[in-house]
């Protein structure tokens, strides 16, 4: 089996904030490996824009080494990087000021799919959208690609929406949610819609609960000053999670085009209540082993926030109500493990008698490290002891079931970065669906802030404080475990 790839359109695409770690860990060695799978093709021109001088050469020997260090494989392919390079330009350029925009307005042409990548902070993506106006340079044909975080409440998300609504159309606005370009969440919606096994289940008729978890093992890094103003709430949940839960949740699409997909996501942030205070639980990293403690990290030995949050929330609904849906977020958890867990209801009744046990099915859907779907099933205990159950997955691991080349995902970014190209925006948030998660997502900080409480401290490389394993217990149920 082998994908086909579709060459995308020649384009200009300039990335403000090209010498970003973004751009340096992500954009640059994405570009890459879709020039390499031949996605990209033609008379393509890249032009890093930041206020650091530098002039194109020094660009092509940064972009050189960014790809060099995310993959060790370039090195082999020395024709393609010494052609990728050559498409690689750099313009000395101030979101804030004037200079450089000539430069650029030169160097992007109007004949053919213009893209700018908004990789700066985001308190310069008004003042970007503003200056491409001002300098001719956003038309119809001009796409703009949009970082997170997108606004850190309602109002500042309202704003951002407007700034942009000033110069460019909707259908022109690319807002990033990384999460929508992996793999294995794309195919949450191929397993419910291109299936016709799980649908007829999919209510709270036979499920029971959903768990989703995205677990990191690593702490904040290099990020503490953003994160601190931010937390996991905002960082995470208000975005990924949500888009997660969105995607289990909502309606079958009439079509998969963009409109009718974020059509039904929006509907299902719309039916979300509002989360009871007993239903979060905020925590936050300890140091041990000699790794530092959250706020030794940010360097805030009074911050007050959340390095993990767990919540229960509630899609009211004819086909939710009365399924939970549990989701947690952290850092400097055990592992970095995230999945979707379906648990389906017990059986109506056990022909086998109490002795055979309490049995479920699960569908899990795991999305990384290593993609793939699982179906819990239970079947006899193999043997001559009686009718026995136990619980066997059927397990799909992509890599074992595609083999190691098919699953070779490109990373999201790649594959976002050629739907902006493709003018595809289906897996790209609308500003409208953006609000309404900051709407949620408001409410549930503005419930801890109104109690004045603190974030539980929990052990490094454990599962987040014991408050969040009680969330569940209380209700009978528990996590899974966070595994790779
Ligand atoms: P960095 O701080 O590493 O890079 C910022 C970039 O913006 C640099 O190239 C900088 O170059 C440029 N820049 C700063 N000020 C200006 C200005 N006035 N005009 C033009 N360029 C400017 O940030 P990141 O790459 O980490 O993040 C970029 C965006 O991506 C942010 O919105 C962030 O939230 C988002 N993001 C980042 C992630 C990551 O892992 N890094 C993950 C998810 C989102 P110079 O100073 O020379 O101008
Ligand atoms: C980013 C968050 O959006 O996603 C980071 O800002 C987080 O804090 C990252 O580490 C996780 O992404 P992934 O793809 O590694 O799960």
């Amino acid at each position: 089996m082998v994908s086909r790839v579709i060459p995308v359109d020649p384009f200009d695409l300039v990335i403000f904030g090209g010498t970003g770690d973004l751009a340096r860990r992500k954009i640059l060695p994405g570009l890459f490996r879709r020039y390499c799978a031949g996605q990209i093709e033609g008379d393509v021109r890249i032009t890093g824009a930041a206020r650091g001088e530098m002039d194109t050469q020094g660009y092509r020997d940064f972009a050189a080494e960014a790809i060099m260090a995310s993959d060790q494989s370039a090195g082999t392919k020395k024709a393609h990087l010494d052609e990728f390079l050559a498409m690689l330009h750099y313009v000395v350029v101030d979101a804030m000021g004037d200079d450089g925009w000539e430069e650029l307005a030169r160097i992007t042409r109007s004949d053919r799919i213009r893209a700018f990548y908004f990789s700066v902070a985001p308190r310069l993506f008004g003042p970007l959208a503003e200056r491409l106006h001002q300098h001719g340079l956003a038309d119809g044909q001009t796409r703009i690609v949009v970082e997170k975080p997108f606004g850190r409440d309602l109002k500042t998300a309202r704003e951002l929406n407007r700034v942009l609504a000033e110069h460019f159309d909707e259908s022109q606005i690319y807002r990033i949610d990384h999460y929508l370009g992996k793999e294995t969440v794309q195919n949450l919606m191929a397993i419910r819609f291109g299936n016709m096994l799980f649908e007829p289940l999919w209510n709270s008729q036979y499920v029971d609960h959903i768990q989703i978890t995205v677990a990191e093992a690593v702490g904040v890094g290099g990020r503490g000053d953003y994160y601190d103003r931010a937390g996991a709430m905002r960082d995470m949940m208000q975005n990924h999670l949500m888009q997660l839960l969105c995607l289990i949740a909502m309606e079958p699409p009439a079509k998969f085009n963009p409109d009718s997909v974020r059509d039904e996501k929006l509907k299902v942030i719309r039916a979300l209540d509002p989360v009871a205070p007993d239903d979060v639980v905020r925590g936050q990293y300890e140091g041990s082993g000699g790794r530092p403690s959250y706020r030794n990290q940010v360097g805030n030995r009074d911050s007050t926030t959340e390095s993990f949050v767990a919540l229960r929330a509630r899609v009211s609904n004819w086909r939710w109500a009365g399924t939970p849906f549990y989701l947690r977020t952290g850092k400097r958890l055990k592992e970095r493990a995230s999945e979707i867990a379906v648990v389906f209801k017990d059986a109506p009744h056990s022909i086998f008698g109490e002795e055979a046990g309490r049995h479920r099915n699960i569908l899990t859907i795991k999305l990384q490290p290593n993609e793939g779907i699982e179906l819990g099933v239970t079947i006899k205990e193999p043997g001559p002891g009686g009718m026995r159950l136990v619980d066997v997955p059927l397990d799909m691991t992509f890599a074992e079931a595609l083999g190691p080349e098919e699953a070779d995902f490109p990373d999201a970014y790649e594959r976002l970065i050629m739907d902006v190209i493709r003018g595809n925006q289906t897996l790209f948030m609308r500003g409208d669906e953006v609000e309404e998660a900051w709407a949620w997502a408001d409410e549930v900080i503005a419930g801890w802030e109104k109690r004045g409480d603190d974030p539980l401290p929990y052990a490094t490389g454990s599962a987040g404080p014991d408050d969040a394993l009680m969330l569940m217990h209380r209700d009978g149920r528990r996590w899974r475990e966070i595994k790779a």
